[in-house]
């Protein structure tokens, strides 16, 4: 654990990175974008990680959006290199050969509702709001938000969102598919860590493709996003994680995969 704007905390295979700015409602800042960025990469490099979480620290606060603060003296170089910036970080997270949880806790605002959209999966407290408010500052969303929301949730839904700014309700964001699972308060760390834990004891390699052959296949013709199937099928016969779940299937034993 560090004290920094982000906690980092690893169990069984699972490491759970809180951003810690509960003051400002977690609110992004540049050096918590670049922690976030740095651990990310820690963690992608690390081979006794096998799933991640991402909350916010607090009883208020998934992350209400990037920090305000610093927008009234910037201008359209340095606005369009903060989105590039926030993006690149982002798409960390959606490129992660490991599964990514979000366990959404409170507001999830602007950059907040942007990053848990970037995870592969959402899993929200009945606390939880979402919404991208960006429109009352007049500016728009510049982390991914005008991209992923349509893609999670339609067309339709997401301009009401982005144009009103208003929020969304845990149960609400549930009905439009923009998250996986509502849970009480209390139990939203057990249902995240549960679902992490199941992730991680899979043959990390075959969850990495099919990350991949899921998100990468997405932008693709159906042609082309089959040869990435049979390519990435392929890539798993050549690991001894194959030799081993088949193996422990027909001698009736739980496999124990290793990543290899
Ligand atoms: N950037 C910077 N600071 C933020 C912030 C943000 N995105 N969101 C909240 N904060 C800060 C507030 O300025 C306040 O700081 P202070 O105590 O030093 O004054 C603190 O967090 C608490 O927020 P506050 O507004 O007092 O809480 P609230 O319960 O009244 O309202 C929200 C909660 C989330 C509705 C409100 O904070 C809000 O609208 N935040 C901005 C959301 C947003 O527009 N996000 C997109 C940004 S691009």
């Amino acid at each position: 654990m560090s004290e920094a704007n982000l906690l980092l905390s690893h169990n069984e295979g699972v490491a759970t990175l809180t951003i810690n700015r509960p003051t400002k409602l977690n609110a992004l800042n540049k050096e918590t974008l670049d922690e976030l960025g740095d651990r990310l990469q820690e963690l992608r490099e690390d081979p006794a990680v096998r799933a991640i979480i991402i909350t916010g620290n607090g009883e208020k606060a998934f992350v209400a959006g990037a920090d305000i603060s610093q927008f009234p003296t910037m201008d359209r170089r340095s606005g369009q290199a903060l989105a590039r910036h926030g993006q690149a970080i982002f798409n960390k997270i959606e490129q992660m050969p490991k599964p990514v949880i979000a366990a959404v806790n409170g507001f999830a605002l602007g950059g907040g509702c942007e990053l848990a959209m970037a995870c592969h999966f959402r899993i929200a407290s009945q606390k939880a709001l979402f919404g991208q408010p960006e429109i009352n500052l007049g500016i728009i969303p510049g982390y991914g938000g005008t991209q992923r929301l349509p893609r999670l949730i339609g067309k339709e839904k997401a301009l009401y969102l982005l144009l009103t700014g208003d929020h969304l309700t845990a149960e609400d964001a549930l009905k439009a598919g923009l998250v996986d699972r509502v849970v009480p308060a209390e139990e939203l760390m057990n249902s995240a860590g549960a679902l992490a834990a199941k992730l991680a004891a899979k043959a990390p390699l075959a969850v990495g493709y099919i990350l991949q052959a899921v998100y990468q296949g997405a932008d693709r013709e159906l042609d082309e996003a089959l040869d990435l199937e049979a390519d990435l099928f392929g890539d798993s016969f050549d690991t001894e994680d194959m030799k081993e779940g088949t193996t422990a299937f027909l001698e009736k034993r739980k496999p124990q995969f290793k990543g290899k």
